[in-house]
């Protein structure tokens, strides 16, 4: 053996248990769940936007996978100042999408197919093009329009909150008053101390379980309800971005108003035959004021935004890993585990950037390009350890072709508000939802047969297809399918595990069920680590490379 190689004796391993199987019936419990951005997913009429005709065509590709359900983003009527997270009607579907028989015919499709179905409700903000702020403007300050949103009064801005994108977080209207938007200037945020706004989202929820939809992925649920009077916010504000302050230090998060709605809507999903879940979108730090949004009659799930953060080193994994066991344990919950989505630079080039501890949705305009290579192996790495973790995992589309963040998109084509408001210093997230490559030589990649396509493609996103790595036993995609089934068959979902200390650089665990112990390990440092001769290789992330040691940068399933 070279010394330049690690090697760990058996014997001297220390395992430390931090949690115990959970058998369930209850699908969001151990669900694979796979996000689709339906604008840039698949395109059936051409026009260069995906829609939901698309995604139907596609749910075969997406059974085949493995996964067990779909999560898909707003598709409302929307003027798309926020990629469809400004929404002008909660009921309906956007005529770039296609119609409500179209996605009737879409969750007949997914539930055909085994597949379950999960949509977005953005209940923070309206878009102005809503007919509730449309009504707002037209009346008078101190009206009932106006008091679905935060209208006020004041002299200069009513307080020092930013908006996400950049920005104050006020606008002034023609008669003086000024509105609250914690995003775009087009999208209000609504009053939910009012009655009114609380009806129409229990009665949105009614309109699309009645439509058979599975469940909700809710977004930024911590924002609702913002601190009386509006103070300002006084704490540091680059903290706050990159999660090393309580969330509910700033006025307008994670206020405990928040968990009222919630226990409402719980209880509306509960009066629903079958399994209704929601997920909280909740960006709320630490681990056990997030745990507040998953007691028993509240949110099922929520995104583990910490995991997504963690740095590639096996500390920082280990502890997120241990911190979220020891949570979600505490309070009955499914952990969930998620590396990326339609916010944030793709793992496969985030996990490879320099500074990984700022916040993952910002991509500064004068980042590098990151060495792609290294990022996808990186990255396939990452999502075995995910996979192989207890509880819920939400997939990115494109993720399972191993997608880089599409850095160098022309300023002309960006179309978030994060870049348009961010006055260029910011390149937003675009990058990250350039449309699907499905076919190497065909139009848009065969993202539709048009050759129209909303973001444009780069020339290498080709070699990603899924054409191309279809039967290809060393591509991502095959890699993909291959842990999702093999997490199926050994019930990887609601296992026990341990923590196992075979190095410094190196995160091991071992998950158990009662189809026996699968035993994964992450290379994260600079020399290989000697397999040991005993066990028998399920899946391993490196290509290319003979299967004697585990390279750096790459992860393994033994058995
Ligand atoms: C979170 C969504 O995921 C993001 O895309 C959006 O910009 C904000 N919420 C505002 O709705």
């Amino acid at each position: 053996m070279s010394t330049l190689q690690q090697e760990t004796k058996e014997d001297l391993a220390t395992v430390e248990h931090i949690h115990k199987a959970f058998p369930t019936s209850e699908w969001w419990r151990t669900a694979v769940i796979y996000q689709v951005y339906p604008r840039s997913f698949a395109d059936a009429n051409g026009d260069g936007n995906g829609d939901i005709c698309g995604i139907t065509e596609r749910l075969g590709y997406l059974r085949d996978l493995g996964v067990d359900a779909i999560w898909i983003s707003p598709f409302y009527p929307s003027p798309q100042a926020d990629g469809g997270y400004d929404i002008a009607d909660y009921r309906d579907v956007d005529p770039m999408y296609g119609t409500l028989a179209d996605v009737d015919a879409l969750i007949e499709t997914a539930h055909e197919l085994g597949l379950r179905v999960m949509i977005d409700i953005v209940p923070n903000h309206t878009s102005d093009e809503h007919p509730w702020f449309q009504a707002a403007l037209a009346a008078s300050p101190g009206s009932p329009e106006r008091a679905r949103y935060w209208f006020v009064d004041s002299p200069g801005l009513p307080n020092n909150w930013p908006s996400e994108f950049g920005g104050p977080a006020w606008t002034q209207v023609e008669d003086g008053q000024w509105y609250l938007h914690l995003f775009d200037r087009k999208q209000p945020d609504l009053n939910w101390e009012n009655p009114e706004v609380r009806e129409l989202f229990a009665g949105t929820l009614r309109f699309w379980l009645d439509r058979g939809v599975d469940g909700f992925r809710i977004d930024v649920a911590h924002h609702l309800i913002k601190a009386p009077g509006l103070p300002d916010f006084d704490g540091d504000w680059d903290a706050y971005n990159r999660g090393t302050l309580p969330t509910n230090a700033a006025p307008f998060a994670d206020q405990d108003g928040v968990h009222d709605i919630f226990r409402e809507w719980r209880a509306i999903l509960e009066s629903y035959p079958g399994d209704r879940a929601m997920v909280a979108e909740a960006w709320v730090t630490p681990h056990d004021r997030l745990g507040r949004y998953l007691r028993a009659d509240e949110f099922h799930q929520a995104f583990n935004f910490d995991y997504m953060r963690a740095t590639w080193n096996a500390e920082a994994l280990r502890q997120q890993i241990s911190a979220t066991l020891r949570n979600t344990d505490a309070i009955g919950a499914p952990a969930t585990w998620v590396l990326s989505n339609h916010d944030v630079i793709r793992h496969a080039t985030r996990l490879v950037r320099e500074d990984q501890t700022m916040a993952p949705w910002i991509l500064e305009a004068t980042e590098p390009q990151p060495e792609i290579e290294l990022g996808l192996r990186r990255a396939r790495a990452a999502t075995m350890l995910m996979l192989a973790l207890p509880g819920s995992s939400y997939l990115y589309q494109g993720e399972e072709l191993g997608l880089r963040e599409v850095i160098e998109l022309p300023a002309e084509s960006r179309q978030d508000p994060d870049y348009i408001r961010g006055g260029g210093f910011r390149l937003g997230r675009d990058g990250c939802r350039v449309p699907i490559p499905w076919e190497k030589n065909a139009p848009a990649f065969g993202f539709n047969s048009s050759g129209k396509s909303w973001l444009p493609q780069p020339e290498d996103f080709g070699t990603y297809a899924v054409d191309q790595q279809h039967g290809n036993p060393e591509s991502t995609l095959e890699l993909y399918r291959r842990l999702l089934a093999i997490r199926r068959e050994r019930g990887l979902g609601n296992a026990a595990l341990a923590l196992v200390n075979l190095g410094p650089d190196l995160v091991a665990i071992d998950v158990t069920s009662a189809h026996g112990t699968t035993r994964v390990v992450l290379n994260v440092g600079h020399v290989p680590w000697t397999l040991p001769r005993d066990s028998r290789v399920l899946a391993w992330s490196a290509c290319g490379e003979t299967m004697e040691v585990l390279p750096p940068d790459c992860a393994i399933w033994l058995a």
